[in-house]
């Protein structure tokens, strides 16, 4: 097996030990932050992520409010979630959520970084011109240092290839993102919306090269269901870890469309990524059914939508997005119900007409 520099031999990174700016109380992480979670492995990897993990595609731009990011970020390690999930578009403005999280690291959780999963991602449009986007290794490798530099990190723990690109030769991107697991820059490599056949191919390039495919993150939910179709099946087989985004279809899948949009919500703002003409009439019924049969399990739309995906052997961690605390700490209630009979399993893909 070829070996470049180790990722142990880089230095790993240390940001200052500082006090907290004026005004803002020290964070002082919880004693009991890891008795509440069990942490599930990877794949067939040494690594062991939390059942759900949280996401800052929204709500950690520039466009948003920074102490309540901050709050979010701090109260899910808190409650032990280990794993913050990134990409290098991520705001808006593009960028902006990995600057504003690097700020968090550094001046909250600089002491507890080793306990940190940070991932990010280089796939869609990031810069003009032709090597801006996809999966060229000129792209892939300098969204990277970008990366890293928001971040302000020396490494990241998984560093993706955001998008399957049919223009790439895949030996390509595959040989990037080894060569960022062999510089260092990152500790583990992924893919993320690759279909199956690429995702076997890939993943065998990458261990031609001694490297691992630690994980695939694929889109899944009660509304979105594709990856049940020989993408779970690949990953199960290759022992590639898997980890659900939007598992609540963008809040779809909670209480929070049930009657109007609301003002603050991700359908009502001009840069969320869920429209209100995904709000029909005939989703609303879809989720007022769903809504009965959680609470028949004592459990929120959310909570269930969660143990749902958590329900496949393939996904190791639901990627879940907040926008406020009380979200993430309901949501994380979900694993204390995470099992399903199989008539309600029925029953939710007869409402889902599946
Ligand atoms: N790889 C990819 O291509 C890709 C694509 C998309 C996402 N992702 C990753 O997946 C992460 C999660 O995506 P997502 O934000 O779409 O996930 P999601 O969990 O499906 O949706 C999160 C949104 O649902 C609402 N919500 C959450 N809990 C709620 C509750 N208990 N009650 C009411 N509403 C609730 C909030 O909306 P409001 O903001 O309206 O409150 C929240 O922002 C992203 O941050 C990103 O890391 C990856």
């Amino acid at each position: 097996m070829k070996r470049g520099k180790s990722a142990s031999s880089v230095k790993r990174p240390v940001a200052a030990r500082r006090a907290p700016p004026a005004g803002r109380d020290a964070f002082r992480a919880d004693a009991g932050r890891y008795g509440r979670t069990v942490y599930r492995a990877c794949g067939r990897s040494g690594l062991k992520l939390p059942p759900v993990s949280l996401g800052l595609w929204h709500n950690f731009g520039d466009v948003d409010r920074a102490a309540d990011g901050r709050r979010l970020v701090l109260r899910a390690f808190d409650l032990g979630v280990t794993h913050f999930d990134l990409a290098n578009n991520y705001g808006p403005p593009p960028g902006s959520a990995e600057r504003n999280f690097g700020r968090i690291l550094k001046a909250d959780l600089a002491s507890h970084r080793d306990e940190l999963i940070v991932s990010t991602k280089a796939g869609y449009r990031m810069w003009p011109g032709p090597y801006g986007e996809w999966g060229s290794r000129k792209y892939l490798l300098s969204s990277l240092d970008r990366s890293l530099e928001r971040l302000g990190l020396e490494c990241v723990d998984i560093f993706y290839s955001h998008r399957y690109d049919p223009e790439t030769p895949l030996e390509e991107t595959a040989s990037a993102l080894v060569q960022a697991v062999r510089s260092g820059k990152a500790l583990y490599a992924g893919i993320s919306n690759y279909p199956p056949g690429p995702t076997e191919a890939i993943a065998s390039m990458m261990r031609s090269e001694g490297v691992r495919l630690l994980i695939h993150q694929m889109k899944y939910s009660m509304f979105v269901r594709e990856p049940e179709s020989g993408l779970f099946a690949t990953l199960e087989s290759g022992g590639i870890g898997g980890i659900a985004f939007s598992p609540l279809a963008q809040g779809l899948l909670t209480d929070r469309y049930r009657s109007g949009i609301p003002p603050d919500s991700r359908a009502a703002k001009p840069h969320g990524f869920l429209q209100g003409s995904e709000i029909t009439a005939e989703r609303l019924g879809t989720i007022g059914a769903l809504n009965a049969v959680a609470q028949r399990r004592g459990q929120t739309l959310a909570q269930m939508a969660i143990a749902w995906v958590l329900r496949q052997p393939a996904v190791t961690s639901a990627l879940i997005g907040a926008s406020r605390v009380e979200q993430l700490e309901s949501n994380l209630k979900a694993i204390e119900h995470p099992a399903f009979g199989e008539e309600e399993l029925a029953e939710i893909d007869a409402i889902l007409g599946s």
